[in-house]
């Protein structure tokens, strides 16, 4: 082990929206960022940021488009332009910029619930609508319910939102399921948006992650998919983030959506950037490692208490928990718990947990859990 996940943080008092947003007595296990320090290299790219003492706007360097293109080429077998890059100051601008690619004639984005909660209010902040299609269950495991989307596919839905790997369900889509929805956005002319930002973080050492644009060229020139090192490296507050728009005529849109309302890059998201995909891993595969071990530990303790019960994650450090009360998020909070109730993601019946932390602070949030549950 040559990093200590182990080793204690202390975030209170850093304005950190995990630990200083609610009353400090609540134990915060709710946003999705994490507790570890990131790899020594992004701090180093980073001070010499500070050190130059002169901030000024940023120019992106085409080493920057290089490690992108490199890191899509060696992970996702996807070989992809420089110009199909459109560098983000966040991955949630870049769905909000996407659902205002949406065709004229066209009003309503679909999505499958529940989701990370973006997905669906981007249609919203763009004057559209949403078809919501909830997950159906199959073999034990969260599906997309492809008959009910074509039942629900109506003329005026022109895109669809993807988030995989899944906040808040853990899924990564397989090949098979991702063709499906490729066919079925390519036989409806339906833009597929694709979030990916959870995709370095599969836990499951028999799923791999799987772009769906790198399927077939077709659906590649219908599609937007949206990237990140932000989650994986913990640099979340950071934003760092692009879009692989192939389509020009999609990617013209898009631009112009976001032109104005939408910085640049600065300095601190491209040495950040560069930094973790060039050195980050590493760091990335012991973590992997850690929040492995947590997962195990919370999926064995959380089945113990009654009232509860969680499967195993395929990837994130997020744990979708079933849980039979009626508002798990406010019962818990009152117990010195934050975790993410399931409504903000268009559910009901879970609560989010989020075990990207140190063991210490899991056995902490399992003591309450089990107090709360007695
Ligand atoms: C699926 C998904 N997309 C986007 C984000 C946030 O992206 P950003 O903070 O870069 O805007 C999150 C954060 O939890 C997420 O889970």
């Amino acid at each position: 082990m040559t990093y200590n996940f182990d080793k204690q943080t202390s975030r209170r008092n850093t304005n950190s929206m995990k630990w200083d947003f609610k009353p400090s007595n609540v134990h915060p296990m709710w946003v999705a960022d994490m507790d570890f320090e990131s790899p020594i290299e992004i701090k180093k790219a980073l001070t010499k940021v500070v050190d130059s003492q002169i901030y000024g706007y940023a120019w992106p360097p085409n080493e920057l488009y290089e490690v992108i293109i490199d890191r899509l080429s060696k992970n996702h077998h996807w070989k992809v332009q420089k110009e199909w890059i459109v560098l983000l100051p966040g991955l949630v601008p870049g769905l909000h910029a996407s659902a205002r690619v949406l065709p004229e004639d066209k009003s309503s984005i679909m999505t499958t619930t529940p989701v990370y909660y973006h997905l669906f209010r981007s249609a919203q902040t763009a004057g559209k609508k949403t078809t919501e299609v909830p997950f159906k269950r199959e073999n034990g495991q969260w599906k997309m319910d492809f008959d009910k989307m074509k039942a629900e596919l109506t003329q005026e839905v022109g895109m669809y939102m993807l988030c995989n790997p899944h906040n808040p369900n853990g899924r990564v889509f397989s090949r098979d399921e991702l063709n499906e929805l490729s066919s079925f956005c390519l036989e409806n002319n339906v833009i597929l948006v694709s979030d990916e930002i959870h995709c370095d973080l599969i836990l499951d050492s028999t799923k791999k992650h799987i772009s769906v644009a790198s399927l077939n060229e077709n659906i590649e020139n219908q599609s937007i998919t949206l990237l990140s090192p932000s989650k994986t490296f913990n640099i979340a507050g950071l934003g760092g983030s692009f879009a692989v728009i192939p389509n020009p005529e999609i990617r013209k849109k898009f631009e112009a959506a976001k032109f104005g309302i939408m910085p640049h890059m600065n300095l601190w998201q491209i040495e950040s950037m560069m930094a973790a995909y060039q050195h980050g891993e590493p760091w990335r595969k012991e973590l992997i490692n850690y929040l492995k071990a947590n997962h195990d530990y919370l999926l064995e303790e959380i089945n113990k208490i009654p009232g509860l019960s969680m499967e195993a994650c395929e990837a994130t450090y997020l744990a979708w928990i079933a849980c039979d009360h009626e508002n798990p998020e406010e019962y818990l909070l009152k117990h010195g718990l934050g975790v993410s109730g399931a409504q903000q993601f268009n559910g009901k019946g879970y609560f989010r947990l989020n075990f990207g932390t140190q063991r210490h602070n899991i056995d902490k949030g399992l003591e309450i859990l089990r107090k709360a549950f007695s």
